[in-house]
């Protein structure tokens, strides 16, 4: 069910769930914690911020097909799997072969590499293996998927019986998520003398080399990247760059986006969202949003970080979430190169969490196909497993790159540096299928922990105790808990750590060891040497027909002042303020609460936020009330920024 916004409508994305499931799962599901029934938290229907997303490069990860091996230009392949710049035969059929391995891995959510038709040519003697140099963005790369689907036959996207539709209906069965990469900055780059040659379902539309239409920008190569409005409109890489100015373009992409939403796909990546200007990515994302309302999109911001402006600025204002490199590096310094700092340096990423609007929702990893793995950085496997397990527990949305749980990694041309590219080493083909490695363990019992703990999942992050190689913290939203606590050093003993967790004997998820609480406290908490503890206790959880998530961002708060909504409906107090709904607070950016609508579900609201203060007047919000209908059932979400307040 979608909220209907009247003609005044606050920041809102709006998010379609049927929560139903969920929550009742959640309320039934035991409070442990070291037998977390998994099966029973699958749901499609749970929030974004639930999900645990596995990254695949497609060509690298499982060949269910050979018979699709050598595409239309059998010399783009290579059997035997050392020329790294060509094609080793990983389809979408290896996909789904191996989809009860990700699903028992903990997965719910896969991100695949670009499928689109590429170019068939070698450039600087890579095929587009990647799929980021596309032909035609409404055909499928046929080397993905099976030898009489399309596009080799002519199908056209009329075609619902391919592999791709099986894939999604797989994925589907299974309560898994699938996410497309796509790419609106740049089709592809010169080879053999054609550049940017684009086709509309088999049709040819435009040709870099003979742009009559301006369908591309043609200023060159971006040579100063400090320069805006270069890296907008200039080439990356000698990628011809699509003139976005030009609605033919604009009206093709986001025709050939929404036919892939319209066959199932949950969720967009968008690939060099820095390279176009926001306007463009605010004018696309809410007509993909008007056209499928409950798509999840995230857009890769190349090394992003809270103190840089501009990519805070596009998380908060394009519509979409980002890819967090800047945690990322921050853990791969910790964790992977070992620098003495240690955990002060992801710490002082999380600080920084007030600068985002929805810092729970960045997409958090380690890796990926454009950096050293990590276990090139650093060959230990236990720290490996740490930077996991914290990923799987802090803030934000945790994504693994293809792999990792088998320890894959190849180190040709390896070194130490964080921000090194060692592509195309770190796509190596993906041979081992252990469900028994401790990394496979740890994200299937913290997979299902995000699904049942809404503390990991939406809520607040607090620092309990913190050195170079020890961070303990809690995870707290509502009457919910997590204790986590990490070591990349010798054992130590901690003379006592506050955990927040209520009085009694708790079991860590991942260990199976007991500890006692008293005064919500770990006494002689001995931590041994690379070890991880994740205690988790799960409050109360909402029943509803209708809950709307609440978040508002904007409001500077004092020690002991509080944010609470007030509303003319009985949920939120019929305007009397000792009636009204208290949210959250998560950081000092954003407060936030899950709130129960029975009554008021499917009708229209009004409704405003107050800040009440101790010893003195609450300051109301200084507009019109906001006005919404309530969706007659379902989950929703309310992104409000707040409105300078008035003293009443
Ligand atoms: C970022 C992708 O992740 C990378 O692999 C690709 O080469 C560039 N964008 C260009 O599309
Ligand atoms: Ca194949």
């Amino acid at each position: 069910m979608v909220n209907t916004p009247p003609s005044q409508a606050s920041e809102t994305q709006y998010q379609v769930e049927n929560p139903q499931a969920e929550v009742e799962a959640i309320i039934e599901t035991p409070d442990s914690d070291a037998d977390i029934d998994l099966e029973f938290l699958y749901t499609r229907d749970i929030e974004f911020r639930q999900e645990t997303i596995y990254f695949i490069v497609i060509d690298r990860f499982h060949d269910g097909n050979p018979g699709n091996n050598k595409g239309f230009n059998s010399e783009l392949y290579d059997p035997e799997k050392k020329e790294w710049g060509k094609y080793w035969g990983g389809d979408l059929k290896g996909i789904i072969d191996k989809l009860d391995y990700l699903r028992n891995l903990g997965v719910t959510a896969i991100w695949l590499t670009p499928l689109f038709e590429q170019v068939e040519e070698l450039f600087i003697e890579s095929a587009a293996i990647h799929g980021y140099w596309t032909k035609d963005f409404k055909r499928l790369n046929p080397r993905f998927i099976a030898p009489d689907d399309e596009p080799s036959l002519n199908k056209t996207q009329d075609t619902r019986n391919t592999v791709f539709d099986r894939l999604i209906e797989e994925l589907h069965k299974r309560n898994m998520k699938l996410i497309l990469d796509i790419v609106c900055n740049h089709s592809s780059p010169d080879t053999g003398g054609s550049k940017g040659e684009l086709y509309d379902d088999g049709v040819k539309i435009a040709d870099f080399n003979d742009d009559k239409d301006n369908w591309y920008h043609h200023y060159g190569e971006v040579n100063n990247w400090e320069d805006e409005w270069q890296v907008q409109n200039c080439e990356l890489c000698g990628l011809a760059t699509f003139n976005e100015n030009n609605i033919q373009y604009r009206n093709y992409i986001k025709s050939a986006i929404k036919q892939w939403l319209d066959r199932g796909v949950d969720a967009l990546r968008v690939d060099t969202v820095k390279h176009m200007p926001i306007w463009f990515w605010q004018e696309f994302n809410s007509e993909m949003y008007n056209h499928k309302p409950d798509v999840f999109i995230f857009g890769e911001w190349i090394y992003s970080r809270p103190d840089d402006d501009l990519s805070v600025e596009f998380a908060n204002n394009s519509g979409m979430t980002i890819l967090d490199f800047g945690l990322c590096m921050a853990l791969r310094q910790a964790l992977g190169t070992n620098d003495e700092a240690g955990f002060y340096l992801i710490n002082d990423v999380l600080k920084q969490d007030y600068r985002y609007n929805g810092a729970t929702e960045l997409i958090t990893f380690i890796d990926n196909h454009d950096m050293h793995r990590f276990l090139t950085l650093n060959p230990d496997v236990d720290n490996l497993r740490l930077a996991v397990d914290f990923l799987m527990t802090s803030r934000g949305i945790p994504c693994l790159f293809y792999g990792t749980e088998q320890y894959l990694h190849n180190d040709t041309n390896g070194d130490n540096n964080i921000y090194g590219n060692n592509d195309p080493y770190n796509r190596p083909m993906m041979d081992t299928w252990d469900t028994e490695t401790p990394i496979y363990w740890d994200v299937r019992k913290l997979s299902g922990l995000r699904r049942l703990n809404p503390a990991i999942s939406m809520g607040s992050q607090w620092e309990k105790y913190i050195t170079p190689d020890v961070f303990c913290y809690v995870r707290r939203y509502n009457g919910s808990r997590c204790f986590v606590a990490l070591n990349r050093g010798d054992t130590v003993t901690l003379e006592e750590v506050d955990t927040e967790l209520p009085d009694r004997e708790h079991t860590c998820v991942l260990t199976g060891r007991k500890f006692e609480v008293k005064d919500g406290k770990i006494y002689n908490f001995e931590l041994g040497a690379k070890e991880a503890i994740v205690i988790s206790h799960v409050g109360e959880r909402l029943k509803a027909q209708t809950i709307v998530r609440a978040q508002l961002n904007g409001v500077q708060t004092q020690l002991g002042e509080r944010i609470v909504v007030i509303g003319d409906c009985p949920e939120l107090g019929n305007w009397d303020i000792g009636k009204a709904y208290p949210l959250e607070y998560i950081n000092p950016n954003t407060w936030f609460a899950e709130i129960p609508f029975n009554e008021s579900a499917g009708k229209l609201i009004s409704y405003k936020y107050v800040m009440l203060r101790e010893g003195t007047s609450p300051l109301r919000e200084n507009l019109l009330a906001r006005r919404w209908v309530i969706a007659s059932e379902g989950t929703v979400k309310w992104r409000d920024t707040w409105a300078s307040g008035t003293e009443s």
